[in-house]
């Protein structure tokens, strides 16, 4: 490899900015591909059976191996970590690298997004090994509705359990992801909200996205936000939040009566790109700079045939610096590369 021809910013420096002039801040981390629930818009149990064939152990990054990245990243503007699937819980001895990744100078977030089943077990280890902030999903609190968005699996008891425990060791605040799906859920997102109103718990409802290629997306399987919060504003008078900080996907809204506050995450009829400044890093060490990408950059090899770091960031600055995605933008137009492109997979990736 040649040497770098580039200028590395230091901690405290801006970083680089993509082709829309975006920065990097947000790393998500896959650490699973696997998952203990089949939720059929994320894992269709008609592709991901038995014998599907996931990661073995020596094809996923080694805690070492994603700590270096991590390292890299911050060094590029990276302020935020997210760890997530599959299922980040399946992941054995997952809080050595919480430990890790929290004592890496410059972050200054870490959170984790998981199914809950394995929550109880894990909460206070996990907050024991620095983590702050949890993000359970959880489509439903209707045991039949929960087992058909779950792909056919109890355990909503054990979720609701998990969230428990959660709130117990002080992994606040808990967020909850509910995937929104016309005909599916949608007559019971009141009953969830009702359920978690007043507890601190925040809950977002994200609109089903055509993300991957096995989930079978509709347009009308979507339930604009806008309709939702209508629905949820004539049950309890909502006013709206805004953002918290600069890129949040969620568009905050306050219960009127003091009951605590909900998002909606509409990349579907609002879409974000505008300031998205996530990249990805799958289980398997590629780098992907939008959820929707047809393609990535391998940083395992790389890693293995012992590059640098100055080798390394190089790539990283790289990719960051031709980056052009905005897919929720173009959605409605037809693409070119939409045409023949596979798009990469939700659980692979980790949402
Ligand atoms: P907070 O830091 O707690 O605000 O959460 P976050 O911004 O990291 O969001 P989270 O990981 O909980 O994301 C919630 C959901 O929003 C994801 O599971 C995706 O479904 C969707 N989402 C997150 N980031 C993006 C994005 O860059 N593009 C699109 N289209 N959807 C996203
Ligand atoms: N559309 C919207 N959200 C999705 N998720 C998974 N697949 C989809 C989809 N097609 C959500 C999960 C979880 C997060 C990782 O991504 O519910 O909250
Ligand atoms: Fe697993 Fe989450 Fe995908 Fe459901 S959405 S199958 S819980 S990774
Ligand atoms: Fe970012 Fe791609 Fe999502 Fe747009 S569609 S917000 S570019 S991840």
């Amino acid at each position: 490899m040649a040497p770098p021809d580039v200028i590395v910013p230091l901690p405290g420096s801006q970083g680089p900015r993509d082709r829309r002039g975006r920065p990097l801040r947000d790393l998500r981390i896959s650490v699973m591909d696997r998952c203990n629930f089949r939720c059929p818009y994320c894992m269709p149990r008609e592709t991901f059976h038995d014998r599907y064939r996931f990661l073995g152990s020596h094809e996923r990054l080694s805690f070492d191996e994603i700590v270096r990245l991590a390292r890299l990243f911050v060094r590029l503007g990276v302020r935020k970590l997210r760890l997530t699937g599959g299922e980040p819980l399946l992941r054995p001895n997952l809080t050595d690298l919480i430990g890790d990744l929290t004592a890496i100078e410059g972050v200054e977030d870490i959170a984790l997004t998981t199914n809950g089943v394995l929550l109880a077990k894990y909460a206070f280890e996990l907050r024991a090994a620095g983590l702050r902030r949890i993000t359970v999903s959880l489509d439903s609190t209707d045991p039949e509705t929960f087992r058909r968005m779950s792909g056919g699996f109890g355990g909503l008891e054990d979720v609701l359990s998990g969230i428990e425990h959660a709130r117990h060791a002080g992994l606040e605040p808990i967020k909850i992801n509910t995937v929104v799906q016309r005909g599916v859920n949608d007559h019971r997102v009141l009953d969830l909200l009702e359920r978690f109103r007043g507890s601190g718990v925040i809950v977002r409802f994200i609109e089903y996205m055509d993300v991957g290629n096995r989930n079978d997306w509709r347009p009308q399987l979507v339930v604009p936000s806008a309709e939702l919060l209508a629905r949820i504003g004539e049950r309890w008078p909502l006013e709206p939040l805004g953002r918290d900080y600069r890129g949040e996907v969620a568009e905050r809204y306050a219960f009127a009566d003091g009951g605590g506050e909900v998002g909606f995450i509409s990349s579907v009829t609002q879409p974000f790109c505008g300031d998205c400044s996530r990249a990805r890093l799958s289980s398997d060490g590629v780098l992907y700079t939008c959820l929707f990408a047809t393609r990535g950059t391998s940083l395992r090899d790389a890693l293995r045939s012992g590059a640098s770091d100055d080798q390394l960031l190089e790539v990283l600055h790289r990719v960051w610096v031709d980056r052009a995605d905005n897919y929720s933008e173009q959605r409605r137009e037809p693409r070119e590369s939409a045409a023949g492109a596979r798009k990469v997979e939700m659980f692979y990736i980790g949402g």
